[in-house]
């Protein structure tokens, strides 16, 4: 597995996450559809488009256990958050609730959305330190946030600046009884950025149990760079209404032909939710490489390599002296995402060190609070953690 893809040799590198390399399968899609479409993209177009898209979703269903219809297709992670919460159909005195723990593109789209529409938006602390969060911690801080006037709770499946991984299918359970007692325009909508779970967990979105998944490709999943999507449940589309114009043939054939009132007419919403415009479509369409390669992998056995490795690293972190884990130790609270101080060592120090001593690729956490950040992927091999602990204990 490993061999399909083109990493440098003699590195470790544990930052595969921040932009996917490519494994082969994908790589090829995208030489093909890129040698189409420098031939002769209108005919290449003619014969590709509408019809590779679908593919896409096809492929993302089947790997997701999902319905082709339930996703949009995005660029990247960020595009899918600021589309769906720009996009979120809001009633007056209705609010949005977020968290501190929460990534820049989640805070960014909407406080962009508030500045335009007015929103509300009240942000919350789920937990007071990440390494000793507990479900309950995180439950009963949810069960106090939400308000009579809460629409929305906008989270992160697994947090890039600690490593801790949210329950979400029991805050989805906290909410089932809020909305329980509520009119279907007032129920509870659970948003959740998932990018540092998507391609590490074997949780399908609909046993997650939230209303919209959004996710990048090019990270954990190893797909095209450039790629994302937004899941959401059948039933929960209606919530959003689309900002940028689709170039789904159901919206712009009826435009084209002058007939305004079929514009959109069988649409679903999820495709209405794709943005039109034309993409680097080699990338776009090689998606579907990227979900099929994965669905021989099986998510099972990648969750259970991932979690494998994160346990050695952490195990193994735990043991040296100056080094302090950021990141929980139990499964259930954490996924691929390691995060940890050495005392006394700026983090960009530790990664420069790291890189230069052993050829170990790790990152720093993108927030204020700062932390050296190793993420094991199903690229990685527990050879490669046990060296990168190596070059960690030969620091302090
Ligand atoms: C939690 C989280 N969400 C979103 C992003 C951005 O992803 P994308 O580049 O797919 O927009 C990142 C990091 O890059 C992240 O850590």
């Amino acid at each position: 597995m490993r061999a399909q893809f083109a990493l440098a040799e003699h590195e470790a590198n544990f930052a595969t996450f921040l932009l996917a390399p490519h494994p082969r399968p994908v790589a090829e899609a995208i030489e093909r559809h890129r040698r189409g479409l420098d031939r002769n993209a209108k005919l290449y177009l003619d014969e590709l488009e509408g019809v590779a898209e679908q593919r896409v979703r096809e492929a993302a269903a089947a790997y997701l256990d999902a319905s082709p219809a339930e996703f949009a297709l995005t660029g990247n992670t960020t595009t899918g958050l600021a589309l769906l919460y720009g996009g979120l159909r809001l009633h007056a005195g209705q609010e949005i609730v977020t968290t501190t723990h929460d990534f820049y593109s989640t805070h960014e789209a909407l406080r962009l959305r508030a500045l335009r529409t007015g929103a509300h938006v009240r942000r919350v602390t789920l937990y007071r330190n990440a390494r000793t969060a507990s479900v309950d911690e995180i439950l009963s801080a949810v069960r106090r946030a939400i308000r009579p006037a809460t629409r929305v709770l906008a989270v992160t499946w697994v947090h890039s600046g600690t490593g801790v991984k949210l329950p979400i299918g029991e805050i989805a359970e906290v909410l089932r009884r809020v909305n329980a007692n509520r009119e279907r325009p007032r129920r509870v909508l659970l948003c959740v950025d998932g990018v540092h779970g998507f391609g590490i967990e074997a949780t399908t979105p609909s046993q997650l149990g939230c209303d919209f998944l959004v996710s990048g490709c090019h990270k954990w999943l190893f797909g095209p760079r450039g790629t994302g999507l937004i899941w959401g449940r059948r039933e929960s589309w209606d919530a959003v209404t689309p900002i940028v114009p689709t170039f789904d043939s159901r919206a712009f054939g009826p435009w084209v032909r002058g007939d305004t009132s079929a514009t959109n007419a069988g649409l679903p919403r999820s495709a209405a939710m794709s943005p039109g415009g034309f993409h680097a479509f080699e990338h776009r369409w090689a998606l579907s490489e990227a979900f099929d390669f994965r669905r021989q992998i099986g998510r099972q056995r990648a969750a259970a390599r991932t979690h494998e490795l994160a346990n050695r690293l952490k195990n193994g972190l735990a043991t040296i002296r100056g080094v302090r884990l950021v990141t929980p130790t139990a499964t259930r609270l954490s996924a691929g995402l390691v995060c940890f101080q050495v005392a006394g060592t700026d983090p960009t120090q530790v990664v420069d060190r790291l890189y230069r001593s052993a050829r170990v690729v790790a990152s720093v956490t993108p927030y204020a609070r700062r932390y050296v950040r190793l993420g094991p992927s199903i690229l990685n091999s527990p050879d490669e953690v046990d060296r990168a602990l190596r070059a960690i204990r030969a620091l302090v």
